[in-house]
Parts: structure tokens; C-alpha cells; sequence
């Protein structure tokens, strides 16, 4: 056994999957996925083949061209972050065909009840696959380093409507043909006869194809009663089919096109054709997802002052850093990230100004300082590059591979200058397109195009390093200074003057209410609420900044707005600080009471991965 990535069973000394084609019928009444998945091999495999999955129940594995099973095992218990090993004997096979369901558990998918969503007249289900849970969809080796093309057909109700991160091709009636050759024998191996159902009246499928290697965690669909505007020539913007939500998606998202020509411009050509998005319900665990072709967004985004372009522009730059060039398993996830933060504020400079850029850099700074914190007790993570044997991603997110990336990244423009440095960033991607890489890999490339780099630049602390190097800095601008001057006059009881915010948008507030001390009086935050309204923003960002400070300060008068909020939104950023703030620290009785009712009541709405965060949380200081 050569592992490549500590969250899978992938053996390095077996043959990679090139392709899968998935068929996918969804049963909404159980939550789950009956499906087959046709994998396609580099080369032909001998001896086992090991693969990755969670929750998965496997009916039958077959050789494809005759319809033979193959012996395969599951390892008996499931590993609480990779899942179970699925391994396959082969006998000079390149292909395999797996029959198998999902269950209502598998931790990509949330399935929503008609009640849950906006209309209440249908169901929705959609996924979450990065970092580990696209083993949760369906098997395979479930690592960045083995880049697939996939096809899909997915067989649901005739009133919904599927998407795809992946080319629409088709939308028809079912035909018995779609489930890969099986047999009438095989279909039964479900329980049911899966061809009859396939092709039941009332069904309809929607065919999908993506023919770019992507890696696994990139997988993506939604199945709802879904609507779209077109926003521009390369975008439409699609939720679920309510005139509201897609109006005022359509207005937010309006200037898309721009940002793609600016992005263009920064990092080379798109690659990937169309550039849709897909607001999704209040339940989406983040601010958004970069899945190629589609991506997907939290509905916070839309704030109706267009300021829900920054989630856009870091998303669109995955485009380039992310989803070209992947890091190679999660301990390289800066490269990601890091790269992505740095395109995100390019992208925002141009669009929205430097000042803006400069403030999002400030919050960035302010978030890095306080995982500083967070990690005291393990400074592991706060390495650019880390060790992540035994540790779930999902557990560990954090600003690190963000905003101490973005830094690394900006003290290398500095050095050389910023038209050496975007020649190099274009020369970088062209390079390593569909590859996906290690840190080494970056810091070769680095020091072999821009040569004596490593003699200015410490690159060894700024990615193997704990904590924050002291060549990095806070942003430069004038606005941004004001408003920390403003931010520190508060702890010596000044509040800011109506003239000195009247123009004060999201950002300005978020970067003062981050920079507030947490050790304020109860009465001060409630005199700062009183004069701007704050815990009633529509911006979530500024909302929740609000709330945490009222939580630190045992503000009780907000505990209700706390509650409420907790129950509406499934974003993570949210949840995490907001469960925090009420469970950390001594003599906390009465909150972590109210913790564990409000999450009691709140967790069937979120997604299984929030669940399991959350869960987390509560474990931790409960
Ligand atoms: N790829 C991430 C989201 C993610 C990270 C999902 C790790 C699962 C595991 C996405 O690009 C992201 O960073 N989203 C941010 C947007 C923000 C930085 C503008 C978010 O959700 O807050
Ligand atoms: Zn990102």
C-alpha cells in the first residue's frame, strides 16, 4: 500500500480512473441515489484496486463487457473522515461497473423536504463534495491527484429540474438503454427492479458531460424546481424558480461579464466555456463553491448593493487557481486558496477599487491574527504547508491557507514588482493547467523563474513555518487606517460620528466591528446598536460581526436575534463563530444551554457537513 493522500484509500501503485459515467436515480421519498458508475481505467489493472467511499450501500460490482461479477470487499467499520475502503480483484480489467445506492446519510448531499424550501411544493437535493465527500456520491478514488472526465445521467422527477457543474446535453424521456447494458437480473440486485423504475412514467433525464479532467471534490449537481436570468453572454443565474430570488440575483450579479474580461486579462483565457451560478437555499454550508462551469453560492451573497461580487470574484479565480491548477491533496490546500485570495483581490481592485480591496485585506489580516489564537495549542496549522494524517478537513478549515497565502504570495509581488509578478502568475497557470500539485512543485517553479528569490524571501518559514512571518503586513490605505483609528477610539468610549460613517457600507462595518476589543461594556455595544442598527443589517457579514461582539460582551438583550439567526442561515462562517462565542470560556452555563436547544432545533435544517462541524464544536466545550 503506497498511499498519495492521507484522506484516501488510493494506492499509487494501482492504475488512476480516467473516466466515470454515472447514471443516477433519484428516489426522494427515501433520500437516496440509485445509480451505477461505469469507471474507466488508465490502463489495465491486475490485483485489487482500491477506492473510496462513505455511506455507500454496494449492490453488485461487474465486469462490463460480460456482465461477470467481480469479488470486491468493504472494510467492515467506517473511518470517521475517510469512510470505507472499497477493494476490487481485478484480472487484466481497464473497466468496472458498480451498482450501488447512497443513503440518506451521505454526507455530501442535503436533501431538503417541500417545507424546507422557498416554494414548499417540492423537494431539492443538491451536493457539497469538497473536501472528502464526493466518496459520499458515488466510489472512486477520491483524491485530487486523480483528475477525472465524467458523464451523467440523472433520472428525476418530470416537474424538476437538474444542473450540473458540467455541459447540459440532453433532456428526454428515460430509455432501459441509459442503465449501462445491465440486465433485468442485475437491476434486481437493488431490491426492486431498477429498470422498471428508470423508466416509469412521470421521469425524466438529464444528461450531462464534462470533459475536462477535474478532480473528484469538483463533482457537483442540484436537482429542484429551478428558474434562471441570463445575465450575460457566458452566465446565467439560476435558484429555485421564485421571480424574487432570481430578480434580485440577476441585479446583484450583473456585472459578472466585466469581472470575467478583467480575470481574463490577469490570468489568461476561461477555460471552462460557461460561467453560471446557482444560488442555492439559506442551508448552503458556505459562502460559496467553485464548481467548474456552475458554481454554487449561499443566498447571504445577495445583499442588493452588489457588494456579493467579492464571493463571485473568488470564485470566478478558481477558475484559474483551483480548479487548472489543484493542490494534490489537502495539505497543499493553500495553493488553492492562497492563490485564490491573492486573483480575488486583483479581481476587486480593478472592479470595485483599491480602498475595497484594501479593507478585504484588512478583514483578511484581522481573520489571520485571530487563527493565531485559535491554533495556540497547535501551531501545526498554522503552517501554509501541513501534516493532516488522522485530521478531517472539515475540522481544521480556517483563514491559514487564505490569508497567510494571500500574504506569501503579496510579499513575492513586492519583491519583484507587480508586471514581473503577473507575468510570472500567467506563466505559472499555462504551465500547470489539469495538473494537480505540491508545494515543492510551486517553490521549484518560483525559484527557477525568478532566480535568487529564495536569498530575499525566507521560503522555507513562510510555507513550513508556524505563525506569521514578520516580512508580512497589513494593507496601506487610507481608509482602512481611519477606520482602525475609529475601531480602537471605542474601547476609550468614543463611538463614530453619524458624518464619520454616513458612507460606511458592509465592509467598512465589518473591519470596525472585527477590530472592536472583546472585553467592551454590555452598555456600549448596546448604545452602538441603538445609533446604527447594526444586529438588524441585511448583511449577514456585519450582522453576525455584530453578534459575536454582543456575545462577548454577555449582551443577553441579543440572544434572541443569536437564536434566530442560527435558524435561518446554515452558512458555516456563521455558525462557527456564533457557536463558539456562546460555548468557549468559563461560567458559561446559560449559554451553552441555549447552544445545545438552538442547535437541537436547527440541526435537521442544516447540511450534514455544518451538522458535523457544529457537532464538533459542541463536543469540544459542552
Ligand atoms: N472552496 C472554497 C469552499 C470550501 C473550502 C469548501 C474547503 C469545502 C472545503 C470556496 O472557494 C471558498 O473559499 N469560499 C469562501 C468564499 C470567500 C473566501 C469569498 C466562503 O465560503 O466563505
Ligand atoms: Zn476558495
Amino acid at each position: 500500500m503506497a498511499p498519495i493522500d492521507p484522506h484516501s484509500f488510493t494506492d499509487s501503485t494501482h492504475p488512476l480512473t480516467t473516466h466515470i459515467a454515472l447514471t443516477l436515480y433519484f428516489h426522494f421519498s427515501s433520500s437516496t441515489i440509485h445509480a451505477t458508475a461505469l469507471l474507466t481505467l488508465q490502463n489495465p489493472c491486475t490485483g485489487p484496486l482500491s477506492l473510496d467511499s462513505r455511506s455507500l450501500v454496494i449492490h453488485k460490482i461487474l465486469d462490463p463487457e460480460t456482465l461477470t461479477p467481480l469479488p470486491f470487499t468493504l472494510s467492515s467499520s467506517e473511518h470517521p473522515i475517510n469512510g470505507r475502503h472499497l477493494t476490487v480483484s481485478l484480472d487484466n480489467h481497464s473497466s468496472i461497473l458498480i451498482l450501488y445506492s447512497t443513503s440518506p446519510s451521505s454526507s455530501a448531499l442535503q436533501w431538503l423536504s417541500p417545507p424546507q424550501t422557498f416554494k414548499k411544493i417540492h423537494p431539492f437535493v443538491y451536493t457539497q463534495c469538497q473536501s472528502v465527500h464526493a466518496r459520499s456520491v458515488f466510489p472512486c478514488q477520491d483524491t485530487p491527484a486523480a483528475r477525472v472526465c465524467y458523464s451523467a445521467k440523472l433520472n428525476v422527477p418530470r416537474q424538476l429540474s437538474a444542473v450540473m457543474s458540467a455541459r447540459h446535453c440532453g433532456h428526454r424521456d428515460p430509455v432501459g438503454s441509459d442503465l449501462d447494458g445491465v440486465l433485468t437480473k442485475e437491476a434486481t440486485e437493488f431490491g426492486f427492479d431498477l429498470k422498471s423504475l428508470w423508466c416509469e412514467e412521470g421521469r425524466v433525464v438529464e444528461e450531462f458531460v464534462m470533459e475536462q479532467p477535474i478532480p473528484p471534490y469538483l463533482f457537483a449537481f442540484a436537482v429542484g424546481e429551478l428558474g434562471f436570468r441570463e445575465v450575460g453572454p457566458r452566465t446565467r443565474v439560476y435558484s429555485e424558480a421564485v421571480d424574487g430570488v432570481l430578480d434580485a440575483a440577476a441585479r446583484e450579479f450583473a456585472g459578472t461579464e466585466e469581472m470575467m474580461r478583467q480575470a481574463e486579462g490577469l490570468f489568461g483565457e476561461y477555460d471552462w466555456e460557461r460561467f453560471d451560478l446557482l444560488v442555492l437555499p439559506p442551508s448552503f454550508p458556505y459562502g460559496g463553491m467553485e464548481n467548474p462551469r456552475m458554481v454554487f453560492l449561499t443566498p447571504t451573497v445577495i445583499k442588493g448593493d452588489a457588494s456579493g461580487a467579492q464571493v463571485v470574484a473568488h470564485e470566478l479565480a478558481h477558475s484559474w487557481t483551483g480548479n487548472l491548477i489543484t493542490n494534490k491533496n489537502n495539505e497543499h490546500f493553500w495553493l488553492n486558496e492562497g492563490f485564490t485570495t491573492y486573483a480575488e483581490r486583483r479581481i476587486v481592485e480593478v472592479v470595485q477599487g483599491e480602498d475595497i480591496a484594501a479593507l478585504n485585506v484588512g478583514i483578511g489580516w484581522r481573520g489571520l491574527n485571530e487563527e493565531m489564537e485559535r491554533f495556540k495549542d497547535n501551531m501545526e496549522f498554522t503552517k501554509l504547508k501541513n501534516n493532516q494524517e488522522g485530521v478531517d478537513p472539515d475540522d481544521i478549515y480556517s483563514q491559514v491557507p487564505y490569508e497567510k497565502g494571500f500574504q506569501f504570495l503579496w510579499r513575492i509581488e513586492r519583491q519583484i514588482g507587480r508586471p514581473a509578478f503577473d507575468e510570472f502568475l500567467k506563466k505559472y497557470i499555462a504551465t500547470f493547467k489539469f495538473k494537480s500539485i505540491d508545494t515543492e512543485t510551486f517553490l521549484d517553479f518560483l525559484k527557477a523563474n525568478i532566480p535568487g528569490i529564495e536569498k530575499e524571501i525566507d521560503l522555507q518559514q513562510w510555507t513550513e513555518g508556524t505563525g506569521i512571518p514578520p516580512d508580512a503586513q497589513e494593507p496601506v490605505s487610507n481608509l482602512y487606517t481611519k477606520i482602525m483609528s475609529l475601531a480602537n477610539d471605542f474601547k476609550l468610549g468614543r463611538m463614530p460620528r453619524e458624518d464619520e460613517v454616513c458612507d460606511w457600507k458592509g465592509q467598512e462595518w465589518e473591519l470596525y466591528l472585527d477590530n472592536l476589543s472583546k472585553a467592551v461594556e454590555a452598555s456600549q455595544v448596546i448604545a452602538l446598536d441603538a445609533r446604527y442598527r447594526l444586529s438588524e443589517s441585511k448583511d449577514y457579514e456585519v450582522k453576525v460581526a455584530f453578534l459575536q461582539l454582543a456575545i462577548s460582551s454577555r449582551c443577553r438583550d441579543y440572544y434572541g436575534e443569536v437564536e434566530k439567526t442560527l435558524k435561518e442561515v446554515g452558512r458555516m462562517k456563521y455558525l462557527r463563530p456564533l457557536y463558539s462565542g456562546l460555548v468557549q470560556g468559563a461560567g458559561k452555563d446559560e449559554e451553552k444551554i441555549l447552544a445545545k436547544r438552538v442547535f437541537a432545533e436547527a440541526r435537521e435544517c442544516y447540511h450534514p457537513i455544518a451538522q458535523g462541524v457544529v457537532e464538533a464544536i459542541l463536543a469540544k466545550h459542552v
